[in-house]
């Protein structure tokens, strides 16, 4: 079969299964099977070997079944850097990239020897890519999921050994004045949501990362508590906020002024910018 007939039959199985840009998922699977970097020459390529068509076949069955296809090609970029995921841990999402572009705001000196704490870590990816832009900052990536904490370490140790420590803990346990930025994306759905979430999120995502509790609001008053006690006097912390959660969570940070609340691409707040008096 030629790479453009793959596509072709591939797009009509994953739209009965009512998978999003069905055509667009089936061109990505084709490339990873043929080989990464290759999407865009998949219509002019050779047909395909019986192997790569078994493989093929084999990829489109688990994306049929919903598993996102991050899980099945097991890479995920955010912030243009190529994060490894899977079962265990959070996909990062676009959205969460503007938790990175607004400490790129607070922070005009990139040469700042900044200390930096990501609460959640999940993926390294809010903490890796912020890193990335400050090269003489260090950082600490709090996780308390086992399952998340491996993949973290791992993309610590490919894309920033020498300045990322991961920490296998509650956020609870970030020390006392240590940072003077903290990044947070922490779960924020409420718990009655889930169920109506999107397979790819609800069966395969792990639940320790979306739950936030009846109200989707039990970690915004955790943090409330703890980021005056973590971060240094004139740090600043960041915390992602779910869709239409902005109003409710303004009134949990009394020992904090809230700088603002920006945007994400679509126009959603999302991004609590929060500062600790000097
Ligand atoms: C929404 S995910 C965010 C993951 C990653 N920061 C991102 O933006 O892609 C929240 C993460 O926080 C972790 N988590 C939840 N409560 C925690 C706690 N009390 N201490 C440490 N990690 C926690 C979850 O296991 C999960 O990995």
């Amino acid at each position: 079969m030629t790479p453009d007939g793959a596509i072709a039959t591939a797009s009509v199985r994953l739209a009965a299964a009512g998978v999003e840009g069905p055509r667009a998922e089936s061109r990505r699977l084709l490339a990873h099977v043929l080989g990464g970097g290759r999407e865009r020459t998949l219509s002019r390529g050779a047909a395909l070997t019986p192997e790569q068509q078994t493989q093929f076949e084999a990829l489109l069955a688990r994306r049929a079944a919903r598993e996102p296809l991050a899980y099945i090609t097991g890479r995920r970029e955010f912030w243009s850097l190529d994060f490894a995921v899977g079962p265990g841990v959070l996909i990062p999402r676009p959205d969460s990239e503007t938790l990175v572009e607004q400490a790129l705001g607070l922070n005009a000196d990139k040469a700042a020897p900044l200390r930096i704490a990501d609460l959640g870590t999940g993926s390294g990816a809010l903490l890796i890519a912020a890193l990335s832009e400050f090269p003489h900052a260090t950082g600490i990536g709090f996780e308390s999921s086992p399952g998340a904490f491996a993949w973290a370490k791992a993309n610590a140790a490919a894309l920033m050994p020498e300045r990322v420590e991961i920490r296998l803990a509650d956020w609870a346990e970030a020390p006392d004045a240590a940072f003077d930025l903290v990044l947070c994306n922490p779960p924020y759905i409420p718990s009655a949501d889930i169920p109506t979430l999107q397979p790819e999120v609800r069966v395969f995502e792990p639940i320790a990362a979306l739950d936030g509790g009846p109200d989707g609001l039990a970690a915004y008053r955790a943090l409330g508590q703890l980021l005056p006690r973590i971060l240094k006097p004139g740090g600043h912390a960041l915390v992602e906020l779910g869709l239409g959660q902005d109003a409710a969570i303004a009134a949990m940070f009394p020992g904090l002024e809230i700088l603002r609340i920006a945007p994400d691409l679509s126009g959603v707040a999302r991004a609590l910018v929060l500062k600790k008096a000097k």
